[in-house]
């Protein structure tokens, strides 16, 4: 059984991995809309894992006995500078959702809860796992550059790390 303090925590993160597919999906709009057919197909697909994400979390409160709720959800950003910011904002908000996977798991060790430690340990793979691959794209954006023909190879090698993660 959860403490109603874990509830809240893991309730508040339900959220954010809502936010965090709703994010992608409208970063993948953009993109869409700026002719970037391979960042689109990346992040739309980024945004469905996402909401894979959240789904294991409401199932995991569930489980417990507890109940998942699903609060106000922010609106996405819809505007960005360019596709290299556009990706620096994926990694930075990968950045602080680790930091927040990394207080649930303090805080899970502090309640000695370990089923919600054990629970959690697949959501700090995970982080590992995207904080390396938005690190991937930011450094193939940074050596292709976005000057001439560079968007089109960026939107090419972006679209091709389909389904790799
Ligand atoms: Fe669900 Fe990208 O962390």
């Amino acid at each position: 059984m959860l403490s109603k303090n874990l509830v809240k925590k893991l309730n508040d993160h339900v959220n954010l991995e809502f936010y965090s597919s709703n994010l992608y999906l409208q970063m993948s709009s953009w993109c869409e809309a700026k002719g970037l057919e391979g960042c689109a197909a990346f992040l739309r697909a980024h945004a469905k894992e996402e909401a894979d994400h959240m789904e294991r979390l409401f199932t995991y409160v569930n489980e417990t006995g507890s109940m998942a709720v699903v609060g106000n959800i922010k609106a996405p950003p819809t505007e960005f500078s360019s596709v290299s910011d556009l990706f620096q904002k994926v990694y930075d908000h990968e950045c602080s959702i680790t930091k927040e996977i990394n207080g649930l798991v303090s805080a899970s060790l502090k309640e000695e809860d370990y089923s919600t430690f054990n629970f959690l340990q697949w959501y700090v793979a995970e982080q590992h796992e995207e904080e390396h691959i938005f690190k991937l794209i930011l450094d193939k954006i940074s050596i292709i550059g976005e000057e001439g023909a560079g968007l089109f190879f960026i939107d090419r090698a972006i679209g091709g790390m389909l389904g790799k993660k």
